[in-house]
């Protein structure tokens, strides 16, 4: 039996980019498409980005480079329709995954976009459960080497255009400091039909999505255990919700907003959140109710708080959602295994 010792100077040999992803291809209601035949390929093998002001952050190294852009196929797709993506070769390391879109501008297809446009967040996955083990990643399972693909709704009040969909993955197993956050991203090209009448907001552009200090990115996840983990960067649309569980390609979609407290929290837990949930009143109300009340400043008019969503109350309802989660699931921490705690 091997000791301890020579399994990590085993590991510490194995090639650096042995943990390494990519958002390689795109899933269009069931259907897997080719690797980069969708998705913009990055020309940097499988590393990660780590400057967030670089424009690499947009579509991965290479993503803007003309020849790839050119080559890059574009998916027409419907508001509400089921997308998702294929990840080579899977989300290996911790930390939260969200995707975000963004409208090239009247005249421009998705395959001459560079991306400099508004960008929107139309879903936010972050932990299963925080329990005496630590931060339970919704995409890396415990005794998994993480999830290979995933989907989501494409909001129902989509407006019609061509769109860049940008999968980001942000890896925290060296963020305690400044910079050792790593960032995966890719985009792929869609064209989106109907007639959404949607204003999606908030929006920002990218670079600028982060600064690269916030408690998301800049966090020692493994010592002291985290009692609260608030992903970075804006609010979702159309329901600043954050989903706590994933939607894999082959299984029933169990919806966007999945165990979030600020939402519709029973309709999530059941299971029964549809594409058309972040847009029902119930659930608008809901998730407005559960800001006001944690609300520290006074709140004009619903509207105000489900469109501005100030970022205090968005932290203050998380902080509090979060505390409720962690304590909910305390009790199940004996269940879950040990999670083997990756240092590559
Ligand atoms: C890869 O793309 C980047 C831009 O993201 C560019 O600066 C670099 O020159 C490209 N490298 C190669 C080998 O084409
Ligand atoms: C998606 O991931 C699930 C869970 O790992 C797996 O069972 C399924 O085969 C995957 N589907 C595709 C198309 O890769």
């Amino acid at each position: 039996m091997r000791s301890t010792t020579s399994l990590m100077a085993v590991a510490a040999m194995l090639p650096f980019a042995f943990a390494h992803y990519n958002f390689e291809a795109l899933i269009v209601n069931g259907e897997v498409t080719d690797a980069y035949e969708y998705v913009r390929q990055t020309n940097n093998s499988n590393s990660p980005v780590t400057d967030v002001t670089s424009t690499d952050m947009i579509c991965n190294s290479g993503g803007l480079l003309s020849a790839t852009m050119a080559k890059t196929k574009t998916y027409t797709v419907a508001p509400g329709d089921n997308v998702g993506f294929i990840v080579d070769a899977s989300l290996s390391h911790p930390g939260p995954l969200s995707v975000w879109m963004s409208k090239a501008p009247d005249g421009t297809a998705a395959n001459a976009y560079d991306g400099s446009g508004d960008w929107f967040k139309v879903y936010e996955l972050t932990y299963s459960t925080i329990n005496s083990e630590g931060i339970q990643w919704a995409t890396y399972p415990s005794g998994t080497s993480g999830l290979s693909n995933f989907t989501i709704d494409l909001p129902s009040t989509l407006p019609a255009g061509d769109y860049l969909m940008r999968a980001e993955h942000v890896a925290l197993h060296a963020a305690s400091e400044v910079g050792g956050a790593q960032y995966y991203m890719g985009c792929a090209q869609l064209s989106v039909t109907g007639s959404g009448a949607g204003v999606p907001s908030p929006t920002t552009k990218i670079p600028g999505l982060y600064t690269g200090e916030e408690d998301g990115l800049v966090i020692n996840i493994y010592y002291p255990i985290p009692t609260s983990y608030t992903a970075p960067g804006i609010a979702t649309w159309p329901t600043d919700c954050v989903s706590h569980e994933a939607n894999l390609e082959g299984q029933t979609f169990q919806g966007m907003c999945v165990g979030d407290d600020t939402a519709s929290s029973d309709a999530a837990s059941s299971g029964a959140v549809s594409s058309a949930a972040p847009t029902s009143t119930a659930a608008a109300s809901a998730a407005t109710s559960a800001a006001t009340s944690a609300a520290p400043v006074a709140v004009t008019s619903a509207a105000a708080v489900v469109s501005a969503a100030p970022s205090s109350v968005v932290t203050s309802a998380e902080t509090t959602a979060t505390s409720a989660a962690a304590a909910a699931t305390s009790s199940a921490a004996s269940k879950c295994k040990k999670r083997k705690r990756s240092v590559v």
